[in-house]
């Protein structure tokens, strides 16, 4: 690892990164410069290569670069790069993405995965007329005021669970609740129920580690907001087209009011949406009266990158099980180490530095930090890649083969711990 591209970056960049999370803090070793990535590998500057669990922390489930990916782009790069008017090329992905989510009948694409969960608190708060918001504690919807209260992912490594420069009123909007909790969920509605906009939630939580909901606990949150009126945004930012091609609401049988999309459905390129039933969306300008635009929105080449992939996730339905059937074998491995726990659903798991179960953001903060730094150093001197933070999700691609994952299992298992 060369030391000199971070201390270059520091020069110019805040924190030598542009997110966070990609600085390693605390893990004693430097982040690092990536020159490339091909399947389930990316290559540093220097030419060292790392099989990837993270893949642009869940983007990339066709693996790197893959040729379908590039074929669309190559076709698309001759014609132009973004016009800021309508192409059939946004029509086309729309359609492709409703086919899979019926709860939704239109969306609008946005560039992050913030913006989408920002636009859809805005139009739920303009469809309603109310104000609050309620989100489940470690539960990670972007980085937009209203949201960064008792987030999860990188704000997890924060002092504070919030971020300074959130004004008080807008934290005062936004109540945070533990996850997988029906009672104090119940007390919130029963307090506040009428007061509120929206509950938003990752239908399963990916932003503390992956958390599974308990058997009922998704019906139970539908039942209650449907009684109170209250919409229902499901975060499938992570989980759409991770857990299958309708996401956690079909693994779930569940019909959100709203949801968010986001990584996988723009293919690589900076693309995320968020969609509703008809009546919710023409509130949105310039039908109605909710304002919400984007110089860079639907960006032809972000449309053509996701439209490459849906298609051939709609054409190879069979390689999720595949992949839910890799991850199911390492992580029966890896759980042959006694200090740690695993959660995992599909092609989506986490390893915990704890020997107790994880079903909320306050058994994910109990974690060995000092045991999670150690086997990451490991890992990073093994080749393996993972996402540099103890909140996170791993996640494997179509592209994983068995004997790599199983090798990085092998290295958790034995542990040198
Ligand atoms: C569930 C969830 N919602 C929203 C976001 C924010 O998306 P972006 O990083 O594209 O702004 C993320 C990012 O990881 C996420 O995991």
């Amino acid at each position: 690892m060369n030391i000199n591209h971070y201390e270059e970056s520091k020069q110019v960049l805040s924190g030598g990164v542009n997110s966070p999370v990609r600085a390693f803090s605390g893990l004693g070793i430097n982040p690092l410069f990536i020159d490339k990535g091909a399947g389930s590998k990316i290559y540093t500057e220097e030419n060292e290569e790392f099989i990837d669990f993270c893949l642009s922390w869940g983007v990339h489930i066709l693996g790197h670069s893959p040729s379908i990916v590039r074929e669309a782009l190559k076709e698309g790069i001759d014609k132009g790069t973004s016009f800021g008017l309508p192409t059939v090329l946004e029509t086309k992905l729309a359609q492709e993405i409703l086919e899979c989510y019926p709860s939704m009948e239109q969306l609008r694409f946005v560039n992050s995965g913030t913006e989408a969960v920002m636009s859809a608190v805005r139009l739920a708060r303009g469809f309603t007329g109310k104000n609050l918001i309620i989100k489940f504690d470690g539960c990670y919807h972007g980085h937009s005021d209203n949201l960064l209260i008792k987030a999860g992912s990188g704000v997890s490594s924060l002092p504070e669970s919030s971020s300074k420069g959130v004004p008080k009123n807008a934290a005062l909007d936004t109540i945070s609740i533990p996850y997988n909790d029906k009672s104090v969920f119940e007390k919130v509605m029963r307090e506040k129920g009428r007061e509120t906009a929206c509950v938003i939630i990752e239908p399963v939580a990916a932003n503390m580690g992956v958390v599974i909901p308990d058997d009922d606990f998704l019906h139970f949150v539908r039942k209650i907001t449907s009684e109170y009126g209250i919409l229902l945004i499901f975060d499938e930012v992570i989980t759409g087209f991770r857990l299958g091609l309708g996401g956690a609401q079909q693994k779930f049988g569940i019909k959100p009011d709203m949801t968010i999309l986001g990584k996988i459905i723009g293919g690589g390129l900076p693309a995320a949406a968020f969609g509703a039933g008809k009546e919710i969306m023409k509130n949105l300008a310039p039908l109605g009266e909710v304002y919400q635009a984007g110089t860079l929105s639907g960006n032809p080449l972000a449309m053509r990158a996701g439209i490459s992939v849906i298609q051939w996730l709609k054409k190879n339905p069979e390689s999720y099980s595949r992949m839910e059937e890799i991850v199911s074998q390492a992580v029966l491995e890896i759980k042959k180490n006694s200090l740690l726990t695993v959660n995992s659903i599909g092609s989506m798991f986490t390893v915990f530095y704890t020997q107790n179960s994880v079903r909320n953001f306050s058994d994910a903060g109990k974690q060995d930090f000092k045991l999670f730094k150690k086997m990451y150093q490991i890992l990073i001197k093994n080749h393996i890649f993972f996402p540099p933070s103890m909140y996170e999700t791993s996640f494997i691609s179509t592209v994983h083969k068995k004997e790599d994952c199983l090798k990085m299992a092998e290295i958790f298992k034995k542990g040198d711990l």
